[in-house]
């Protein structure tokens, strides 16, 4: 009898292996690598086949366009995350740690879009119906038409559907609990979790039915995480969140319909996921304006700008190599401005302890915040407070250039409107729309650094501020 073959699969990203290894060579975690039966499946490779292909029909690219290929679920940050709306027929994967209100998110999302006249059915892999429905209630979306069922093999999931009419969105929580006929590994194996989606995914294309996958990113490699279908699905949105924090990102990372790069802001509340359409708010509202080292940069997520506040402190060090401590930033870019500032704006750093924090939990990825930072680090070492209703953005080079960045207009335009009444920024922006925010405009670091210490930023100079902090 022929032996059984076996791969050894990568849980976390899904490479094979002809042996056991300790560490994935292709993604670099460790223990992550299980050892597959590939008979069939995935991860087997395509079985020979004696079949002879059937001949298909070409279409023209210029064909009909289904009315209403989207489907709003009228949560507008998850609209908003998804490009406008679930397109028919798309798969979906929804990624996310666990407990993070992945679930939470999907059924309020399918009870609205249920009151819109919606078919939706939630399959729960890893809960029982009375277990669904009782979140259900506390999420007031009980009363509704979505129809649930508890399921986790594929095969099963894709005759229940083919049962019950085309729906026009089925939610899968979560692949990680599928489990199908055609692979012989394993639930929550990579070979199960493709098949898995691959089944699902060919019955999104076929029927026009919207499926949205769920997918727990995982830290040990004992089940397959979300990584592995992401080249397969035609969506990736990841769910995030930091601990101690109430709110949550639902960020978009793939979308072959839409833009990436877009952010849908939430809050977790006791009645569930909360909308928050003006994330701005949400990240500067415990802010301070009387403590030094506090700046507000006005950045940019995807198309939408965000103000949040960088705190920095400053402090005399006891150590023989200073501490650097980062949260929500790039330590190597911090780095890059304290070296900056030490070697072309003469402001010495080197016995002293720095702590960068982006308030909120936020993360920030733009090297647009290098001014803010700048900015939040030489006011606490000088202990001059900021202005209060100033932001600052703009990059910073090696050679203490400051450097335009893009969407300089949008971030005055959203600065104006949460009524902020002076900016910090680059000078020499190509096509800039002022508005009426007062503007200082800086060609070094070294101005800025001089304009701190000096109290001489833009808002002093028009006559609705406040009065100007003296230096210390
Ligand atoms: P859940 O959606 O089950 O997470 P996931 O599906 O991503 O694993 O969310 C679980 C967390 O959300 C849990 O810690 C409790 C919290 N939660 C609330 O705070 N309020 C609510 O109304 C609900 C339903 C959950
Ligand atoms: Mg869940």
């Amino acid at each position: 009898m022929a032996k059984a073959k076996t791969s050894f699969i990568c849980q976390s990203c899904g490479a094979v292996y002809a042996r056991w290894q300790g560490k994935c060579e292709a993604c670099g975690e460790w223990n992550t690598i299980v050892e597959e039966s590939s008979a069939g499946g995935v991860a087997g490779g395509p079985q020979r086949s004696r079949r002879r292909g059937t001949p298909s029909k070409l279409l023209p690219l210029s064909g009909e366009k289904e009315e209403a290929p989207r489907i709003a679920s009228g949560i507008a940050e998850l609209d908003r995350a998804t490009g406008g709306g679930i397109v028919r027929g798309s798969a979906i994967l929804i990624g996310g740690d666990p407990g993070i209100g992945k679930s939470t998110l999907l059924m309020q999302a399918s009870s609205a879009l249920a009151r819109k006249g919606a078919s939706v059915v939630y399959v729960s892999g890893e809960e029982a119906v009375a277990q669904v429905r009782l979140r259900a209630e506390r999420l007031d979306a009980a009363d509704t038409s979505v129809q649930l069922m508890a399921e986790t093999n594929v095969e099963d999931i894709l005759a229940t559907l083919a049962a019950n009419g085309r729906p026009d969105l089925v939610i899968i929580d979560s692949i990680q609990t599928l489990w199908s006929d055609l692979a012989e590994s394993a639930p929550g194996t990579v070979t199960q979790v493709r098949t898995g989606a691959q089944s699902l995914i060919r019955f999104a294309k076929a029927s026009g039915a919207a499926v949205i996958l769920v997918g727990h990113v995982t830290k040990e490699g004992q089940i397959a995480g979300p990584r592995v279908v992401e080249h397969m699905v035609d969506a990736v949105l990841y769910f995030e969140g930091e601990g101690g924090h109430h709110y949550r990102i639902l960020r978009t990372v793939k979308n072959r319909f839409g833009p990436t790069d877009e952010i849908g802001v939430f809050e977790m509340g006791d009645k569930g996921l909360r909308e928050v359409p003006n994330p701005s708010e949400l990240f500067l509202g415990e802010r301070s304006n009387k403590a030094p080292g506090a700046a507000v940069f006005a950045g940019m997520e995807g198309t939408r700008p965000v103000l949040v506040e960088i705190q920095a402190l400053v402090a005399p060090s006891s150590l023989g190599t200073p501490r650097r401590a980062v949260l929500g930033w790039d330590a190597p870019r911090l780095a890059m401005v304290l070296a900056v500032l030490e070697a072309r704006c003469g402001v010495r750093l080197g016995q002293h302890d720095v702590y960068l924090n982006v308030a909120g939990g936020f993360r920030i990825s733009e090297p647009a915040a290098d001014m803010a930072v700048a900015a939040a680090l030489v006011s606490s070492l000088s202990g001059v407070t900021l202005p209060a209703a100033s932001v600052y953005f703009g990059e910073v080079s090696l050679s203490g250039a400051t450097r335009p960045v893009a969407h300089s207009g949008q971030r005055l335009r959203e600065a104006e409107k949460l009524g902020f009444s002076s900016a910090t920024i680059p000078a020499n922006i190509p096509d800039l729309a002022r508005g009426s925010l007062n503007l200082s405009e800086i060609e070094t670091l070294g101005e800025l650094v001089a304009a701190i210490a000096a109290g001489s930023l833009a808002e002093h100079e028009s006559g609705r501020d406040r009065p100007a902090p003296m230096p210390s």
